[in-house]
């Protein structure tokens, strides 16, 4: 959510590091500041607010026309509130250390008075400033280098980070540290760009290095170092950013979260890519090819996510059970990680996650590990903390996801447990038959993804009709339970209105006495099993005059009976559904959000990225 970035090299720093906050501002939009070594001097500017004002406030400032040599942040409040007291850097009380700082420091208040009654003062509410305090006093005075000092106050700290260091003492060098929070090193020609995310580098270069939990990187003009905290020297790999910067631009839509709708269906498409083969009917799942055997034996699945990442969980759930008949739990990472939950042998433990670094998917993942599961992920951010803490696991390949509210990782999300119960079912029961009549319609929805899209004008035309509302509920049975949660989901992330999602057959144990002409509600009623009672459903909402928006198959004529609008999408199986009936839902939360002026890629007090609790 804090977005990080450090430049050495001999651009002037100032630019570099606005234009990397700039990249960075979705992760986190409440303040910004920089530091710049210049003429002698750590030269600082932040506040709050966006990072555009913070570059106005500098573009004319001789102290930071020259310096080659710096550290930003963008920030996302977690100890007090967003004002420019509290923006990051920070300083030490001598004002020689400054410091950049993602997470939170679970321990900064025992911390802080240790540090006062060391005679250190605060000016700020924030922990950052408690651990550049706690810097400085292994520093010294200089007695102990940068990284000698930044290592043992890191070994005080509980909880978690990614810090960026300064020293005016040593003011050739960039000190930068993780732990539960990402950190990334480009390495360019004469140049080191340290970043918290890979969008913040890939103007610059698209080599770099990826720093584990408890490792330190020390960089110079003349190249870096990377060691762990214990003063181990490690050895790194330089890898590639797969990502352009095009890419993650926003391709001639108004905003990203369109763009990234409009994408699912060729993101879809790479996401299955490779991995069906239609000739030998068999599904090729590189990642979970080291536990193949183990895989076969699984005797539970429990899936761990948050978020829009736990509604594809929950479709998950209906996957498993139905195609691959193995018993199938789905966790909130939060409540997980504090249960102390049983592990009984032959778990599957299956994390969900676009960012692949949300804390609490993370703590669940390592308390599941530590309890003996198999892990597996199912992931986005190539490279990303729980992507490499898992034991195997598929990537969606959906690239970067800018918009908070997540849509494309999610149909990707579904596309990947689609695969990943068929290739169980297959090797475990399923017959060569049923599992052609699946890939074949799995290979389709990409193209029924992009007819469903069609529709975007409709929904945008229908949905001017409905802005006014301030209640919704969204009601759907079997595997489009799940996608009526995301529904409501969506609505409320990005135009504020209040929605609820239920399974359809609940409304009547109680939300039935909200339903009356003000209530619109949408029901999601693809032709399925249980395709009769979901319209005995709409009838009863009809009956309290609520006004009905449908999602229906192709060709549904008799639905439009009963509703006031319909939605179309293409007929395919049951449990390939949902990659379909979830796409007009985001597309009427877009056009609901957009209607109502909403900031749709940066909605009030969501972070997209969530790696703190
Ligand atoms: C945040 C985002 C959600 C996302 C959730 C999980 O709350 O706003 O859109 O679903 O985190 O994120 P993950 O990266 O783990 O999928």
């Amino acid at each position: 959510m804090c977005g990080i970035v450090g430049y050495i090299g001999n651009q002037r720093a100032s630019s570099v590091l606005v234009e990397g906050l700039k990249r960075l501002e979705y992760r986190g939009y409440d303040s910004a500041g920089v530091c710049v070594y210049q003429n002698g001097e750590l030269n600082i500017c932040k506040d709050s607010g966006r990072v555009m004002a913070m570059a106005e406030q500098i573009a004319d400032d001789v102290r930071f026309t020259a310096g080659t040599i710096g550290i930003a942040h963008t920030r996302w409040a977690t100890h007090g509130e967003p004002n420019q007291t509290n923006a990051h850097p920070h300083t030490d009380a001598g004002g020689r250390i400054a410091l950049v700082h993602n997470g939170i420091i679970e321990n900064y208040a025992t911390l802080k008075q240790f540090l006062e009654g060391k005679g250190h003062c605060f000016r700020s509410q924030t922990d950052t400033e408690v651990l550049v305090n706690l810097v400085s006093e292994f520093y010294n005075d200089g007695s102990n280098s940068l990284e000698e000092a930044v290592r043992p106050a890191l070994h005080e700290v509980t909880g978690t980070y990614g810090i960026a260091v300064m020293c005016l003492d040593e003011p050739e060098k960039i000190v930068a540290a993780r732990k539960g929070s990402p950190l990334i090193v480009g390495v360019g020609t004469d140049e080191y760009i340290v970043a918290s995310d890979a969008s913040a580098i890939i103007a610059h270069t698209s080599n770099v290095i990826y720093l584990n939990d408890n490792e330190l990187v020390v960089v110079t003009r003349d190249g870096m170092r990377t060691l762990t905290l214990d003063n181990v020297p490690v050895t790194k790999q330089v890898e590639q950013i797969e990502w352009s910067l095009e890419e993650i631009a926003r391709g001639g839509f108004d905003h990203f979260m369109l763009k990234e709708i409009f994408e699912q269906p060729e993101v879809v498409g790479n996401c299955l890519r490779g991995r069906l083969d239609l000739r030998d009917c068999r599904i090729q799942l590189g990642g979970l090819d080291g536990v193949r055997r183990e895989l076969v034996k699984t005797r539970k699945v429990v899936i761990s996510a948050c978020g829009t990442a736990w509604h594809a969980g929950l479709v998950g759930e209906y996957l498993f059970e139905d195609l691959a008949r193995v018993p199938t739990e789905v966790e909130y990472a939060s409540e997980f990680r504090y249960r102390n939950p049983i592990i009984e042998e032959g778990t599957v433990f299956l994390s969900i996650s676009q960012s692949g670094e949300t804390a609490d998917t993370l703590a669940a993942l390592r308390e599941a590990r530590e309890k003996g599961a198999l892990s597996l992920g199912i992931v986005n951010a190539v490279g990303s903390t729980i992507a490499r803490e898992t034991d195997g696991g598929v990537y969606i390949h959906a690239g970067p996801e800018i918009g908070v509210a997540s849509t494309k990782a999610f149909t990707c999300q579904l596309a990947v447990e689609a695969m990943m119960a068929l290739m169980l079912g297959r090797r475990r029961f399923m017959s060569q038959n049923s599992m052609n009549t699946y890939m074949e319609a799995l290979s389709r929805v990409p193209e029924q993804i992009e007819r469903t899209l069609e529709q975007s004008d409709r929904i945008r035309e229908v949905v001017a009709d409905y802005v006014g509302y301030d209640n919704w509920l969204f009601l759907g049975r079997g595997y489009q339970y799940p996608i009526a949660l995301e529904g409501a989901l969506k609505l409320k992330e990005i135009s504020y209105i209040h929605a609820e999602g239920l399974p359809a057959a609940e409304m009547k144990h109680g939300p039935i006495a909200l339903i009356h002409e003000g209530m619109p509600v949408v029901f999601i009623a693809p032709r399925c099993a249980t395709y009769e009672k979901i319209v005995s459903n709409i009838e009863e909402v009809r009956a309290r005059r609520g006004r009905v928006i449908a999602v229906a198959t192709e060709g549904d004529e008799r639905i439009t009976r009963y509703c006031d609008h319909v939605f179309y999408v293409p007929d395919t199986l049951a449990p390939l559904q949902p990659m379909l009936t979830v796409v007009p839902l985001q597309l009427l939360a877009y056009h609901a959000a957009v209607a109502r002026n909403c900031n749709v890629d940066k909605p009030r007090n969501l972070a997209k990225s969530v790696t703190v609790e």
